[in-house]
């Protein structure tokens, strides 16, 4: 198949972007297919996986300026069209924003030309923390208990967010845990230990949409269930080094250590892909995606959110449990290719 793997972008998470992507790329070649490299986030075709690799790598992952999601959306539909019309198929290795937000899935269903993963709904739901909570709530799937709040639409405004007595009590009391709605990748947020360090948390978050999550802090454990077409893979556990999983945890090599398959008792692990393909279906998901878990001291396995264009680099948590379920990389790759509809006859 000629297939055209779209990554780079232009969100926070173009570096990881590069870096998925030149995984693809280099997967798809030897599956034998015919390989081309669109950076969305500059409109140019890239020679090969080693010049995407060259682009996004020099140590740890340097955030792309922290460029709010939506302003990486300039372009995107030009270089929509510049996709060859011989392309049977988009492959989308791009995190965040458009490329992940549904934004890029309408432009292609317009355009008439398939890609891997998911449709404009499910996109555009998992991408909105909000309301993935809301659905998951309305499910009976566990979720943290949240708070929302908006920031003014002006970003200089000032901005004097609180929370009530209530609603702290509600959140179980702190420590808590503030987020932005719609970025990925752990950025934007922070874990907040005190009163006094919820207003800067928050003016945190807002830089990045104008929708602030307050949510309980699970303390527990940190695991993760990739699905691919409607099968569970075997659940991956991410242990830290040190503090939590943030940015530089997710991208450093050595900054976590990971479990695979996770060790827990047999009836956690069922339960765990029973909930990750029912938040799955319930998103309305396809091809490749990843649910994300806290498993608190209480024994209940939270669910935070669900990843429609889950990391492919050689550090990601899909390709790790592929491995243990005895896939090989590009046996997840070919995988999330032939789980993707085929381009209608022309
Ligand atoms: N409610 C929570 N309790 C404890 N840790 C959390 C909570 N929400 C998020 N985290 C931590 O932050 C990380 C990123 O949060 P997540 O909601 O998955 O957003 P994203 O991955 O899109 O940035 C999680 O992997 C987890 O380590
Ligand atoms: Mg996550």
């Amino acid at each position: 198949m000629k297939i055209v793997v779209l990554l780079g972008g232009n969100t926070s998470e173009r570096e990881v972007s590069l870096r998925t992507g030149a995984g693809v790329a280099r997967a798809l070649g030897t599956l034998g297919h015919d390989v081309a490299l669109l950076d969305t986030g500059t409109g140019k075709f890239l020679k090969d996986a080693d010049h995407a690799l060259a682009l996004g790598t020099g140590g740890p992952a340097p955030l792309h300026g922290g460029l709010p999601a939506q302003q990486g959306e300039q372009g995107l539909d030009i270089y929509v069209r510049s996709i060859p019309r011989s392309a049977d198929l988009v492959f989308i290795a791009l995190h965040g924003g458009p490329g992940e937000n549904g934004t890029l899935q309408a432009l292609l269903d317009l355009a008439g030309i398939p890609y891997t993963g998911s449709g404009v709904l499910a996109s555009a739901l998992a991408m909105d923390k909000v309301m993935s909570k809301r659905i998951f709530k309305a499910e009976g799937i566990p979720t943290p208990e949240w708070v929302e709040r908006w920031a003014p639409e002006d970003p200089a405004a000032p901005w004097t967010p609180d929370l009530t007595a209530e609603e702290v009590a509600r959140l179980g009391g702190y420590p808590l845990i503030v987020k932005p709605n719609e970025e990925g990748s752990s950025v934007g947020i922070t874990v907040v230990e005190s009163p006094a360090a919820l207003r800067p948390a928050m003016d945190e978050a807002r830089r990045y949409g104008r929708l602030v999550l307050v949510e309980a802090f699970i303390d527990g454990r940190e695991l993760t269930v990739g699905v691919i077409d409607q099968r569970a893979l075997p659940v991956v556990e991410i242990i830290p080094q040190e503090g939590w999983y943030d940015y530089e945890h997710k991208y450093t090599s050595g900054a976590s250590r990971y479990e695979v398959p996770a060790d827990l008792p047999p009836e956690m692990a069922e339960k765990l892909f029973a909930l990750s393909l029912h938040a799955c279906r319930a998103l309305r998901t396809s091809g490749v995606a990843r649910v994300d878990f806290r498993l608190g001291s209480d024994g209940v396995p939270h669910c935070l959110e669900v990843n429609t264009v889950p990391g492919l680099t050689e550090l990601s948590l899909v390709p790790k449990a592929a491995a243990a379920a005895g896939m090989r990389y590009e046996d997840l790759i070919r995988a999330i290719v032939e789980s993707a509809p085929v381009r209608a006859a022309r």
